[in-house]
């Protein structure tokens, strides 16, 4: 029941209707029948709502898509993986002071490491974006060997200088990408509305590789449909953001996220 206590999360970024946020986190406050409610505002100045938030005593905020570099001006503590990253996605209000972390990255690593022990792994991550850091940060703390694979080599080569990465090329270059590990998609090709595409043919995919694309819609993105067609081991985009999801749920709650009910409500929503 919504009342004068209730505590306030929400996600902000423009736009926002798309967000799975929402029904994933008020999903789990039923489950575990805290008296909290999550809600989802378009903001354009991130200054004026990080102020208003304070004074109302928001108890947590998701950060998207264009905010999360911009908040980081606004916020009072960073911890040390969201100022390596240079990104947050998570504010916490404890007693009127606002925390930031960044849970993208842990939620990239947590689906991978349900798989495999990254240590040592030999990986071919495709994209130098915002998404790409996070995950290339995490790979490095793992001691993985992280390969850059971006159409804009300048920004591959920035990424492996800035967290002394183990080498790049091209996108268009992609023949190394057989000989790895583990692939992971960080670039937005193949994200709807542009389902037909893949950011590497299929022939560079091998039943040896476990494939991750961080692109969840669709659900069955054209780089899944190839490794699945070479019998290769496969990461839905979705698990990062379950995972992730379940570390911010943490944060803003201090509880053990209810994995089944996140995942079933994401499911679900994916699916529609
Ligand atoms: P995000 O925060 O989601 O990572 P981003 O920072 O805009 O978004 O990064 C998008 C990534 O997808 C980049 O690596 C981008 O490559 P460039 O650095 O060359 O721009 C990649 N990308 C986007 N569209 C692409 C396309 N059509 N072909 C190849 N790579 C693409």
């Amino acid at each position: 029941m919504i009342n004068a206590k209730t505590k306030l999360c929400c996600i902000i970024g423009n736009p926002v209707e798309h967000s799975l946020s929402p029904q994933m986190h008020n999903a789990a406050f039923r489950k575990l029948e805290l008296n909290y409610i999550f809600l989802a505002f378009k903001v354009e100045n991130v200054k004026a709502a990080l102020e208003g938030f304070r004074s109302i005593v928001t108890k947590g905020i998701v950060v998207t898509i264009p905010h999360k570099l911009s908040v980081m001006k606004y916020v009072d503590e960073i911890d040390e993986i969201a100022l390596k990253i240079g990104a947050v996605n998570a504010i916490v209000n404890v007693k009127g002071k606002l925390n930031a972390t960044n849970t993208d990255c842990g939620g990239a690593i947590d689906a991978m490491e349900e798989n495999i022990n990254l240590k040592g792994k030999k990986i071919s991550l495709l994209g130098a974006g915002g998404a790409a850091r996070a995950v290339a940060y995490g790979l490095k703390m793992k001691r993985a060997k992280v390969y850059i694979y971006n159409r804009t080599l300048d920004s591959a080569k920035k990424l492996v200088n800035d967290f002394s990465l183990d080498g790049c090329s091209p996108l268009r270059n992609f023949k190394g990408i057989r000989n790895s590990d583990v692939i992971i998609n960080a670039t937005s090709v193949g994200m709807a509305p542009n389902e037909e595409q893949s950011p590497i043919p299929s022939d560079c995919i091998t039943s040896n590789h476990l494939v991750f694309d961080i692109v969840y819609a669709p659900h069955h993105t054209k780089l899944i449909k190839y490794a699945k067609a070479k019998k290769a081991k496969i990461i839905y985009g979705y698990k990062m953001v379950l995972y992730g999801g379940m570390r911010i749920f943490e944060f803003f709650t201090g509880k053990k996220a209810p994995k089944e009910v996140l995942e079933k409500t994401l499911l679900s929503a994916i699916s529609k």
